[in-house]
């Protein structure tokens, strides 16, 4: 079950071209391509005559030409042209899911299509801004439900186990949790004072000795995470903190696209405040990321695996506030979503 009026990423915009391909979203299989004008077509891949996928097609005149009789459909969906006495069916039609193109990605509306407000795709502040580097990577498969990579973006503590050669210092296993929640979902945060950084940041940082840190993990409505690092001179940190003008801030943005039940799409890219445009360093934060973000790979599909084999009841920590309410909240916006659907399926 999944929460459908909402924008998820269905690509990156480099992966999609002039060549006709399914995608999955939501366990519905999607025919994607470009139109001679460069924009975005999403039409769901089934032919309504005999169920042939659009995407075994051809591309014609901007619209798809089914590879089976014919049967021609415009960007919209609606079909122009028949085999045999040309009569187009009143039936003959495919959904066209509303996309839009931001940040270097593809979003897609997997419910309402007069519902969609592109208005309300994730805000990223500093996505343009030229003092700020970006470094991306490949988007991920993850053979595990979306919500299992959503527990973990709300989970600032897996890093002392997880993550021991990236993310990890002595106070992650340790320093409390808060749990604040937002309109879009919620943040879990704290702030360590006075260590020794972690090591993938000791080697980014621009100052030496030990550090205050903010571990900034927050999840919004469906499955998007911003997880934000501030590291910044030990003394200068904390709630009531200063900053210094050394203070280094990466803010990561993870997409969860879930693709089945118990499979997800993962996209990620990470902006910083420091030297934007080091190709090295951009190079080496990527790598480094897709290291860690391959060790969460193999936890999480792992997890799935002992959840859909388990034999016992499962054991909730204090640790799990924020995924839980997370969790609870989203459970509600489905199920709203859901009875409204049924109340106006009944009129
Ligand atoms: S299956 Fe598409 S036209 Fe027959
Ligand atoms: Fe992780």
């Amino acid at each position: 079950m999944f929460l459908k009026n909402a924008w998820y990423v269905a690509a990156w915009s480099s992966e999609v071209d002039r060549d006709l391909q399914q995608i999955l979203v939501l366990g519905e299989k999607i025919c994607m391509y470009r139109s001679s004008d460069n924009e975005v077509v999403a039409l769901e891949d089934a032919c309504p005559h005999r169920k042939l996928p659009l995407s075994k097609g051809r591309i014609k005149n901007d619209g798809i030409e089914c590879g089976y009789h014919g049967l021609t459909f415009n960007g919209q969906g609606n079909c122009i042209w028949a085999p045999g006495d040309g009569n187009i069916p009143p039936k003959a039609k495919v959904h066209a899911y509303p996309v839009h193109e931001k940040y270097d990605l593809i979003w897609i509306w997997m419910g309402n299509p007069e519902l969609a407000d592109t208005s309300t795709i994730i805000d990223i502040p500093n996505f343009n801004n030229p003092e700020w580097g970006v470094n991306q990577g490949k988007a991920m498969e993850l053979n595990c439900n979306y919500l299992l990579m959503c527990d973990n973006l709300l989970d600032p503590t897996h890093v002392a186990w997880v993550h021991q050669s990236s993310f990890a210092q002595s106070a992650t296993k340790s320093a409390a949790l808060n749990v604040t929640q937002t309109d879009e979902g919620y943040i879990v945060h704290r702030w360590m004072m006075d260590a020794e950084p972690a090591p993938f940041y000791k080697k980014i940082v621009e100052f030496e000795g030990n550090c205050d840190r903010l571990q900034h993990y927050e999840v919004r409505y469906p499955a998007h995470a911003l997880i934000r690092a501030v590291f910044t001179p030990a003394g200068t940190g904390g709630v009531d903190g200063t900053l210094d003008e050394k203070t280094f801030v990466m803010d990561s943005y993870n997409f969860m696209t879930p693709t089945t039940e118990t499979q997800t799409r993962y996209y990620w890219f990470q902006l910083r405040n420091i030297r934007p445009d080091d190709q090295a360093l951009s190079k080496m934060m990527s790598e480094d990321v897709q290291h860690a973000f391959e060790e969460d790979r193999v936890i999480l599909n792992a997890v799935q695996q002992g959840l859909t084999e388990k034999k016992t009841a499962t054991i909730d920590l204090s640790i799990d506030s924020g995924q839980l309410r997370f969790r609870r909240q989203l459970s509600k916006k489905i199920e709203a979503e859901r009875e409204l659907e049924n109340s106006q399926e009944a009129h």
